[in-house]
């Protein structure tokens, strides 16, 4: 329910990665300039379906957010999932983000108003371990403002947004493959990996432990969101590292570990998917994939693209697809 497929060759390079394994995902729209026009967002819906080859899968197509007018809305709300905000210059292409959310509501009120998703990046501009815990207010704030808004903290990295999705109806989130595993040790405690470098940053073991905890129990209102981020190998192993992990192609097989090292499996579809059609009252193209405990060895590179958990063995690997 978070994804990234960028553009160009970046793009038909990762779309198959994804389009295999899923039936459907949340494209997120902070491309240069941002996906912000209907116009746009046909376009680039267009790209990905001639992306994807031969799989089977729904790209989900979201609208970069900015003050929009109702017929915008209007005419653009059959086509999309939802609206993706940014707070301007929190992370990756995000210049033309929200400075001031308070500026913004006469949009929040016409997407409640239209019954459409919003999703929202939730970090402040503070110290970079606070950042998420700092915006937490601002969910509270438009959670009770806007009962009817469908809300989304996207990629969750702490045990206090654990804890606020149980205060608000109308509040959901997603949490990446990565913030399950890493913590900020994995980052910047030993040798520097840029590989995990991500925003929100990794943080603490009991931030981890938290969000563990509600994946494993499929927490009703918590989403699978991998959050997968490709950027090139110039971009990650320079000075001024980009942010994000290219998850796509090891989420299924580590998630299925994961699950099973923690006797959860039973839990695994209400988590990848299960949840997410439940909360957006979504049918994906229907599609069963079949892992078996006989070892991915993951790729150094996918291209130019170093993936997570490169030059690893895996326990479990995708088999069959149908
Ligand atoms: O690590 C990240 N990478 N976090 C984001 O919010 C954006 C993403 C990207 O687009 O690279
Ligand atoms: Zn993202």
């Amino acid at each position: 329910m978070h994804l990234h497929l960028r553009e160009g060759a970046m793009m038909e390079r990762v779309t198959p990665l994804t389009a295999e394994h899923f039936a459907g995902a949340i494209i997120m729209p902070n491309l240069v300039p941002p996906v912000d026009n209907l116009a746009r967002l046909q376009t680039y819906r267009d790209e990905i379906n001639a992306a994807k080859g031969a799989h089977v899968f729904d790209p989900l197509m979201m609208l970069f957010f900015r003050n929009y007018t109702k017929a915008e809305l209007l005419a653009a709300r059959e086509h999309i999932f939802g609206i993706k905000l940014y707070p301007a210059g929190a992370t990756t292409n995000s210049e033309a983000g929200v400075k001031e959310l308070d500026a913004v509501e006469d949009t929040f009120a016409l997407m409640e108003e239209l019954g459409i998703p919003l999703m929202i990046h939730g970090e402040t501009h503070g110290f970079v371990m606070d950042r998420e815990k700092e915006f937490l207010a601002s969910y509270a704030h438009l959670a009770e403002k806007f009962p009817k808004l469908k809300i989304t903290m996207e990629h969750i990295t702490t045990r206090d947004a654990v804890e606020l999705l149980d205060q608000y109806e109308n509040l959901h989130a997603t949490v990446t493959l990565h913030h399950l595993i890493i913590t900020l040790d994995d980052v910047a405690g030993g040798l520097l990996n840029p590989h995990l470098f991500c925003k929100p940053i990794a943080k603490r073991p009991e931030d981890r432990e938290a969000l563990l905890a509600a994946a494993l129990q499929a927490h009703p209102k918590l989403m699978f969101g991998s959050d997968s981020a490709p950027h090139p190998i110039s971009k990650k192993e320079c000075c001024g590292c980009a942010a994000g992990l290219f998850t796509a192609p090891v989420c299924l097989p580590t998630l299925v570990e994961l699950f099973e090292q923690h006797d959860a499996l039973h839990n695994l579809q209400a988590f990848v998917s299960g949840n997410a059609q439940r909360i957006h009252n979504f049918t994906p193209p229907a599609k069963t994939v079949k892992l078996e405990k006989r070892g991915m060895l993951v790729p150094e590179r996918y291209g130019d693209v170093v993936p997570y958990r490169a030059g690893e063995t895996i326990p479990w690997a995708v088999t069959s697809i149908s």
